[in-house]
């Protein structure tokens, strides 16, 4: 890891526990450790996933897949043990893989050197911990939930954040609204509440439809991370590549948003 890159900062959730740690643990689990089983309660933080984000809209072509690939890719290139869920029955994103695993002049596994499982199921809270109990970050891209509701609403049911990512026009921002009611109605079925933002991206630069929509959505009552995803040609092209080097700043600064939205526990290492 490099000094620029943000670093999943990990610190010990339990009292007793004196081992200087470098993994993290989100308030949300913090909260749930006295009542976590034995086995886990015990200070062994590599056991526990640090940071779990669902990329979840209504529709598809709002830019989950993505924003899950180079956000998996810019955490996996801090440091972290990623592990990204491709929870789409369309397998968008182990597809990404597998051609990007064929790029001549790379050895396969530095395509995408993260773990990547599909996993498109009901189901998928309950299993994703069977699976990722060394990851420290783990990325869920979620189905559209006009069609694959009960998948999409278990992505909800797990992840510690969920990402919203919109373009900055009127008829996405119009369509945040149910993706908002699924947050609200699956709260009850959570152990600790979720965190959600939204990310906006697509954006159009030196536009003011940026600024405008960020406005409109924060007067909605969302939370809005600080980076915006512009839209460029970097990002529309990627699908099926290696994620290359030109493009992730954007996306370290996204990581960024993201680690800080977990203070106290968390922060940016540098
Ligand atoms: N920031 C961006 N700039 C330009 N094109 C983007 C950006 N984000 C996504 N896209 C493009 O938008 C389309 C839909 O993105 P995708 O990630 O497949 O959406 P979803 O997974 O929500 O269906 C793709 O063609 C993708 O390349
Ligand atoms: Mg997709």
């Amino acid at each position: 890891m490099t000094a620029d890159h943000p670093q999943v900062r990990l610190q010990c959730c339990s009292k007793y526990c004196n081992t200087a740690i470098l993994r993290t643990v989100f308030p949300s689990r913090r909260a749930a450790c006295p009542r976590l089983p034995l086995s886990r309660s015990r200070c062994d933080n590599a056991r526990m996933t640090g940071l779990s984000v669902a990329l979840a809209n209504l529709k598809p072509g709002t830019g989950k897949t993505t924003s899950a690939v180079w956000l998996a890719h810019t955490f996996a290139h801090a440091g972290n043990r990623v592990l990204l869920v491709d929870a789409d029955p369309s397998g968008s994103a182990l597809e990404w893989s597998d051609l990007a695993a064929m790029y001549p002049g790379l050895p396969p596994e530095t395509a995408f050197p993260f773990r990547i499982v599909a996993l498109p199921s009901r189901e998928m809270h309950r299993r994703i911990p069977e699976i990722a109990h060394d990851d420290d970050v783990v990325i869920i891209d979620a189905p559209q939930m006009e069609d694959h509701a009960a998948i999409a609403l278990s992505a909800l049911r797990y992840a510690d954040e969920i990402l919203i990512p919109c373009a900055p026009s009127p008829i996405e921002i119009n369509r945040t609204t149910p993706v908002r009611e699924e947050i609200d109605e699956v709260e009850a079925l959570r152990d600790a509440p979720a965190r959600s933002a939204i990310l906006l991206n697509r954006c159009v630069a030196r536009a003011n439809s940026t600024g405008d929509a960020r406005e409109a959505l924060q007067g909605l009552g969302y939370d809005v991370l600080e980076t915006a995803v512009p839209r460029l040609e970097v990002y529309a092209q990627s699908f099926g590549m290696p994620i290359p080097d030109a493009g992730r700043e954007v996306w370290r600064r996204v990581a960024r948003d993201l680690i800080e939205r977990c203070a106290p526990l968390c922060s940016v290492r540098s």
